[in-house]
């Protein structure tokens, strides 16, 4: 129940090791798709390896996890990475090098790893993207995620304001159930017209 291996029609989505820094390097240096994500762009192999210590091996060690290098078949690189977190909000993220972006790559990574975590028994997981990118809302409407509300943040570490859209797909329980802590947090929080 830690990361099991899943095959896609393009894809392997599997565990990083510590054999694949090069190509974590290659995901996180690039400013543009790190732009949106909690963390700076890393400047060097010895941040990448400490990146891969604190947020992959770590949670490798758990009894479950789902923290994804996302492959290409035939060639078993990682160009992406995708996870389902085990907290309570069980949030869903992902991110790509731009040179794969357009080619519907993290849509189809997603449709197995959201089949994977439903078989496992998570009752449901939430996605947050910062209004100004777009793109990502796609990525959870295309994976049939509803959207729930707009809350406001002073995201850190960035220490930058943001709104974000908060999205999330019910596996098990009540089929309407939102998870509000989000909601709840934020002062300023509004269900936008979309
Ligand atoms: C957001 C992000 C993950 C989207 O990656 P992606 O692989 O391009 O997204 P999708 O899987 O939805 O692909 C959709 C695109 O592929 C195209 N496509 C081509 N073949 C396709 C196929 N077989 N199936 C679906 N879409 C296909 C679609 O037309 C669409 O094109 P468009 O981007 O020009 O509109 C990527 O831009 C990224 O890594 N951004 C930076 C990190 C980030 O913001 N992460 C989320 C933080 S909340």
């Amino acid at each position: 129940m830690n990361t099991p291996i899943l095959e896609t029609e393009r894809l392997i989505l599997r565990k990083f090791t510590e054999a694949d820094m090069e190509a974590l390097f290659l995901i996180l240096k690039d400013e543009e798709v790190n732009r949106f994500l909690p963390w700076y762009p890393v400047k060097n192999m010895a941040e990448t390896k400490t990146f891969y210590k604190e947020r992959y091996a770590e949670k490798y060690k758990q009894p479950q996890a789902y923290a994804y290098a996302i492959c290409l078949k035939n060639e078993n690189f990682p160009i992406g990475y995708m996870n389902v977190e085990m907290e309570e909000h069980h949030d869903f993220g992902y991110g790509l090098r731009k040179e794969f972006w357009h080619q519907g790559i993290v849509t189809e990574a997603g449709k197995a790893v959201i089949e994977q975590v439903k078989k496992d028994g998570l009752p449901y997981i939430t996605a947050t993207h910062d209004k100004n990118n777009p793109r990502s809302g796609n990525v959870m409407k295309k994976l049939g995620m509803q959207y729930c509300y707009s809350y406001e943040e002073q995201w850190q570490p960035k220490d930058i304001f943001v709104i974000f859209r908060m999205y999330q797909l019910n596996f098990y329980g009540t089929a309407d159930f939102v998870y509000k802590k989000y909601w709840d947090h934020s002062e300023h929080h509004v269900i936008e017209e979309l």
